[in-house]
C-alpha cells in the first residue's frame, strides 16, 4: 500500500545509522515520503536494531518497509543519504575529520554507484563540503547528482535566531548562510529580508534597534552552534535530520525548492572547482541549478576565503 500522495514505490537508502542517520530515518518514516527505507551500516546489528525499532512505529505512522540491507539493495533508490563516518569530538573542528572520513568514502561511494548509478547521493558526513567533492570525484557522476547538506542547517539556525530577535515566524525570515558548513561560513546580510524589506529598512519602519553587535552576535551563535550543542549533549542530529528530510522531500516530490546546499561552484567571484553552499534549485534530478547570488564586497571576500580553505583541504587529500 502506498502512502497518500505517493503514486509509485519510493526507495531511500541511508548509509550510516548513527545519531544523524537514525534521526533522519525516523523523520523520513513519519513523513510518509518513502515506501522503502534501507539502512546500511558496517555495524549490521545496529542497522537491524534501528530497523526493528522503526518498523514498530509504522502502524502509528505511515506504511513503509524499513530494513537493514546491503549496497545491492540500493538499486532503484531515488536518493541515498550518506551519514557514515567519524563524528566531531568536543574541541574538534569539522576539517579535522576530513582525512579519516575521506578514506571511509573511498570504500562507500563506489559501492553506492555500482548498484545505483542514477540515484541522487546526498552527503551529510563532515566536513560535508570536502566530502561532497570527494564523493563527486569518486562517483564519476554529474555534479548535480551529488549534493552536500551544506549550510541548510546553518541557514535554518540563522533564520531561527533572527526570528527570535525580530519576533516573527522563522519561516517569514529570508536569509542565507553560504560557503563552508563550518568556521568560514558567510552570512549574506545584504540580501536578508522580512516581508521583502532588507533588515535595516525593516528595523527603521518597525522600531527595532538593529544594533550592529547584536546582529553580529546572532551570526556568531549561528556559526558556533554545533560546538555549544556538542559540549552539552555530545552530538547534533535533530536539525540536520530535518534539513536532510527537506532536501529529500524536494527531490522525491520534484518541487524545484530553493535550498542552501553544497554543490560544485564554478566561475563565481574568482571561485572555481570547489563544493560549497549557495542557494540551489532542488528537484527530482538533484541540483537543477545553482543560484549565483549578487554579493557585496565583504561577502564576496568572505566567500573567497571560505573557498580557499576548502580548496586547500581538497588538495591536501589528493583530490
Ligand atoms: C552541525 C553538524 C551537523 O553543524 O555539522 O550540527
Amino acid at each position: 500500500m502506498l502512502p497518500e500522495g505517493i503514486h509509485r514505490p519510493v526507495k531511500v537508502g541511508i548509509v550510516g545509522t548513527g545519531n544523524v542517520g537514525a534521526t533522519f530515518a525516523y523523520a523520513l518514516l513519519l513523513s510518509g515520503l518513502a515506501t522503502e527505507i534501507i539502512l546500511i551500516d558496517n555495524n549490521r546489528a545496529r542497522a537491524e536494531g534501528e530497523a526493528m525499532d522503526l518498523n514498530h512505529a509504522a502502524p502509528l505512522a505511515r506504511p513503509a518497509r524499513v530494513f537493514a540491507g546491503d549496497y545491492s539493495d540500493l538499486a532503484g533508490a531515488v536518493v541515498t543519504v550518506v551519514t557514515a563516518g567519524s563524528a566531531q569530538r568536543p574541541g574538534e573542528t569539522r576539517l579535522d575529520l576530513a582525512g579519516r572520513n575521506a578514506e571511509i568514502f573511498r570504500s562507500i561511494i563506489p559501492k553506492i554507484t555500482q548498484f545505483n548509478p542514477s540515484g541522487i547521493i546526498l552527503i551529510a558526513t563532515n566536513p560535508v563540503d570536502i566530502l561532497s567533492y570527494v564523493a563527486w570525484k569518486l562517483s564519476g557522476l554529474p555534479h548535480n547528482q551529488v549534493i552536500g547538506s551544506g549550510t541548510i542547517l546553518d541557514t535554518a539556525r540563522f533564520r531561527y535566531l533572527l526570528s527570535e530577535y525580530f519576533q516573527v515566524d522563522p519561516r517569514s525570515v529570508h536569509a542565507y548562510i553560504i560557503g563552508e558548513h563550518g568556521d568560514s561560513e558567510v552570512p549574506v546580510w545584504s540580501l536578508a529580508n522580512i516581508a521583502g524589506m532588507r533588515l535595516p529598512v525593516f528595523c527603521t519602519r518597525n522600531n527595532f534597534g538593529c544594533i550592529d553587535h547584536e546582529l553580529e552576535e546572532i551570526f556568531t551563535q549561528t556559526r558556533d552552534a554545533a560546538y555549544h550543542i556538542i559540549e552539552r549533549k555530545g552530538a547534533t542530529y535533530y536539525a540536520i535530520g530535518a534539513g536532510l528530510l527537506r532536501i529529500v522531500e524536494a527531490i522525491i516530490r520534484d518541487q524545484s525548492t530553493v535550498l542552501s546546499v553544497s554543490n560544485l561552484i564554478q566561475n563565481y567571484y574568482g571561485i572555481n572547482d570547489v563544493y560549497l553552499s549557495l542557494p540551489c534549485v532542488i528537484d527530482r534530478g538533484g541540483v537543477e541549478r545553482v543560484i549565483y547570488l549578487e554579493l557585496n564586497d565583504e561577502e564576496a571576500i568572505g566567500l573567497r576565503k571560505s573557498a580557499s580553505v576548502l580548496r586547500k583541504m581538497i588538495e591536501d587529500l589528493g583530490f
